[in-house]
């Protein structure tokens, strides 16, 4: 039997649903000798900004129980030399490349981003990242549009007039209620959400009673977020009509599963990557294996596929 691995991110075709997530895999050439990057669904690189950015002050990580706490600020080195020094490896590479971009202090920046992006040939979707919580302006967090449904749709909105390429929106976890943002980003024009960005944490240091990071709070990845992020990914899945990319401590097969059977159609690793910069070939091999045991035809029949539970949640 053969199985089909092949996803549809808006009008991206996937040869299979494993992505890598934004922030935890730099621009792909710092992986090249870890695993063939080919075998890829997707790659999603480090948030571009318009101008460059040193990031926040160190020490930026800290491990914790089951996870990470980061404020890396969203260090880059700005879109013109992401543009020259940056992609040119990873267009190379013949698998589709997501181009993560933020503001940083006016949501009028994406749109400038997404048009000067608009001309490159080898980006194939943008990843509005409208969540990272470690940035703040005068006072507001770029996080701050993914707490909003209105400010959610309006960046969305204004990024779907000026390009063709396919949007996917990233969302806060830190949020009461995740459904109407993911159904505002897709009012705005979304082709896809991808679901979760980091939860909001601290760390400290109690002999010196001081932030393990230089930042006060940070935000928490890894498979202790992982129960959060399937959760939001189920809640979202019944409640829209476009594709989830589900991410939030995936480590193995199984964990990639989860998220698929929640709703996802495709699936990002991120915060593994650190662990074993080979885990997502892994996964790959792994999910191919679990869909021929089980006799699956279609990847794609994962997707939602859990089995409704005896007490039906309220609408
Ligand atoms: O601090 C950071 O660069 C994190 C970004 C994000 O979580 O989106």
């Amino acid at each position: 039997m053969k199985t089909d691995l092949s996803v549809r991110i808006g009008s991206l075709h996937l040869k299979n649903p494993v992505m890598v997530a934004s922030g935890t895999f730099g621009y792909a050439e710092e992986f090249k000798d870890f695993l063939d990057l080919r075998q890829l669904g997707a790659v999603v690189t480090k948030t571009v900004t318009l101008k460059p950015r040193s990031g926040n002050p160190s020490p930026r990580t800290c491990e914790t129980p089951s996870g990470m706490l980061n404020s890396i600020g969203l260090e880059n080195p700005g879109l013109e030399v992401f543009l020259k020094t940056k992609l040119p490896f990873a267009a190379k590479l013949g698998i589709p490349l997501i181009v993560s971009i933020a503001s940083e202090s006016d949501p009028q920046e994406f749109v400038e981003l997404a048009c000067r992006l608009e001309r490159v040939k080898s980006v194939s979707a943008l990843e509005l990242n409208i969540s990272c919580p470690n940035v703040k302006h005068a006072g507001a967090a770029t996080a701050l549009i993914s707490q909003d449904p209105a400010a959610t749709k309006a960046v969305v909105r204004s990024v779907r007039k000026v390009s063709t390429k396919t949007i996917i929106t990233k969302l806060s976890p830190n949020v009461t209620d995740i459904v109407p943002i993911a159904q505002a980003a897709q009012a705005g024009g979304s082709d896809a959400i991808a679901l979760i960005n980091t939860l909001t944490g601290m760390c400290i240091d109690v002999r010196r009673r001081r932030s393990r990071i230089a930042m006060p709070v940070g935000g928490l990845s890894g498979p202790a977020v992982r129960p959060v992020a399937v959760r939001m990914v189920w809640e979202v899945y019944r409640k829209i009509k476009i594709p989830i990319i589900g991410m939030g401590g995936i480590i193995d097969t199984f964990s990639a599963l989860e998220f698929l059977i929640a709703g996802a159609a495709a699936i990002s690793v991120g915060t593994a990557n650190f662990v074993d910069p080979a885990v997502s070939g892994r996964i790959i091999a792994g999910l191919k294996e679990y869909a021929l045991e089980n006799k699956i035809a279609s990847v794609r029949s994962l997707t939602g596929s859990i089995v409704k539970p005896c007490v039906q949640p309220k609408k």
